[in-house]
């Protein structure tokens, strides 16, 4: 287990693989090209199933592409070390991932026509999905009980901050045509409209039969029994025995986990939190 965050302006980073230098020169030096395509999140949304969902898209539902490369090399984290020398040095049309708050994003996106999806999740079950999948992992402190874990989380005091600053930040740039925002609930509620939605936003026509060959080898069984889309192979020095991507993949986890006294204290901190926001904005109770 390792000690501490490696902190940057405020947002707590994983201390390995992550350097405050190449953070910095994601958002001053990073050339952004309009052509590129980002997808975006706060950890534990549902990314990876998105970056299956738009790899897919690309190859039109041929599965060959997402069968035989590591999902981090077909869509690198920009603010990692190794994602970002990567993006650097690619030519071409880029797909890239990014758990960044936007105060921390490339400062060239905003005046480009990149494009950028951005997956949003109930907090509460994305606080339930990151308690039991980062204790698992060398790159944050072992929080001892979930209600440790849950003061951390309303505090903004794990991976990439404060989950309700992350959301406010992005969601200012709703209105614009090259942002889509996407909710990990309606992807399990309707995944085929999604998957349509995400091709309308890319200009990309799929035929009726390729949008199902999407759907197939992006549902959660397919997803998991696939190495290259899990993170079953990361090296020992990040994970410890037993990570798991897919853990269950279902919505309203949280009331299997929360006290009565947790579900309370949350709705009152989101209330406050996301005021401002019109109520049908997101799709949970
Ligand atoms: P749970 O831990 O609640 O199961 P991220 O990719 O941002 O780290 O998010 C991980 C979460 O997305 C996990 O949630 C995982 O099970 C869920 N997920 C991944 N692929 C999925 C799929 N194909 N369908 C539904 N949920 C999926």
């Amino acid at each position: 287990m390792m000690s501490d965050y490696n902190w940057f302006e405020g947002i707590p980073f994983p201390a390995i693989a992550f350097q405050k230098e190449i953070v910095e020169d994601v958002r001053n030096k990073f050339l952004v090209k309009d052509e590129d395509l980002f997808i975006l999140s706060y950890p534990k949304s549902g990314t990876n199933w998105l970056i299956v969902i738009v790899c897919l898209i690309q190859t039109k539902g041929d599965p060959k592409w997402i069968q035989s490369v590591p999902i981090w090399d077909r869509s690198p984290w920009i603010e990692s070390d190794v994602g970002y020398t990567e993006v650097i040095n690619k030519e071409g049309p880029r797909l890239m991932s990014s758990h960044l708050p936007i105060h921390l994003f490339p400062k060239t996106f905003f005046s480009s026509k990149a494009k950028v999806i951005y997956i949003i999740r109930d907090p509460r079950d994305v606080l339930v999905s990151g308690y039991f999948f980062w204790r698992k992992t060398n790159l944050i402190k072992n929080p001892d009980s979930l209600g440790t874990y849950f003061e951390w989380f309303l505090k903004g005091n794990v991976l990439f901050g404060s989950w309700f600053e992350h959301i406010r930040g992005w969601l200012s740039m709703r209105e614009w045509d090259n942002f889509l925002v996407l909710y990990y609930e309606d992807m399990k509620k309707d995944t085929k409209g999604t998957i349509k939605k995400i091709c309308e936003f890319l200009g990309k026509k799929l035929e009726e039969d390729e949008l199902d060959l999407v759907l197939k080898y992006s549902s959660f069984q397919a997803m998991k029994e696939n190495k290259m889309s899990t993170f079953s192979f990361v090296t020992e020095d990040v994970v410890t025995n037993g990570l798991k991507l897919m853990r269950k993949g279902i919505t309203g986890d949280w009331k299997n986990h929360f006290t009565v006294a947790q579900a309370e204290i949350f709705d009152k901190v989101f209330q406050e939190k996301m005021a401002g926001f019109p109520p049908k904005m997101f799709p949970w109770e």
